[in-house]
């Protein structure tokens, strides 16, 4: 049954003051925060500290994707904050996504779960054949990704939710699946492009939802998280 568990917000603000305020106010009706790349890149690593003497469950959202032996290194210090999840890039390789996996192993605490980012949500599938120059249906470039990454050792990937059952299909139910791009009926899509509603993304697969916008932009923050919540309940 989902419910708050699996409500990750995503703490797309500039500050550590602007996102203790936000996790304070939600900390009772989310299961999870997430730490992205505006947040990391103002605060630096050590702003995770903050959350761990507060016990609120993480997850790092740094994409990394560079040569392994910098994954390794830049996994290993995010490991050492105690993240309950954080995620590397699928694309870059098995290799890169096995240094990270071994990060993990290495925990002192509970071992994080990995996740490798397949496509981003923001993407479309002209931009992915014309720009990127990948050739071919977002459905499929994505389930080998997924593959990849199990195979590599990580635990699950971040994917958008409309691939959430090809993906459950090809690696197992275990298989964690945290989905973005996520727009209850009531709210705008911003500049996301694949989005899905909370309770479809549920019955699609998805064990975890990301929402930003449609709760940090909200008028009322913790009713917007509750009415997420509701419709997760909802989705069975
Ligand atoms: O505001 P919104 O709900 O669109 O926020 C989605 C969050 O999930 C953002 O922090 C974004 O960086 C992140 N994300 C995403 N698509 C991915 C991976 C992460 O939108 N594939």
């Amino acid at each position: 049954m989902a419910g708050k568990e699996n409500l990750i917000v995503a703490l797309d603000v500039p500050t550590l003051a602007e996102a203790q305020k936000l996790a304070d106010e939600l900390r009772n009706e989310v299961g999870m925060f997430k730490v992205g790349l505006e947040l990391y890149s103002r605060e630096g690593l050590d702003l995770l500290s903050w959350f761990s003497k507060e016990s609120l469950p993480v997850f790092f959202d740094g994409k990394f994707h560079d040569i392994p032996n910098t994954v390794a290194a830049a996994s290993a210090a995010v490991v050492a904050h105690n993240v309950k999840m954080f995620n590397v890039h699928a694309a870059g390789g098995s290799k890169m996504i096995g240094a990270a996996a071994e990060a993990c192993a290495k925990a002192n605490g509970a071992k994080p779960i990995l996740l490798a980012v397949t496509i981003l949500t923001s993407m479309s599938q002209q931009v992915m054949n014309d720009e990127i120059g990948i050739a071919g249906q977002v459905e499929s470039y994505v389930k080998k990704l997924a593959l990849l990454s199990k195979f590599a050792g990580a635990d699950g990937v971040v994917a958008s939710a409309a691939e959430a059952k090809l993906i459950a299909e090809a690696c197992g139910r275990d298989f964690v699946i945290v989905t973005p791009g996520i727009r209850p009926s009531w709210a705008g899509q911003d500049d996301q492009v694949r989005v899905v509603t909370p309770a479809d993304a549920i019955s699609n697969g998805a064990h975890y939802i990301v929402v930003g916008r449609p709760i940090v932009k909200a008028a009322n923050r913790k009713d917007a998280a509750k009415r997420v919540v509701e419709e997760l309940l909802s989705a069975g």
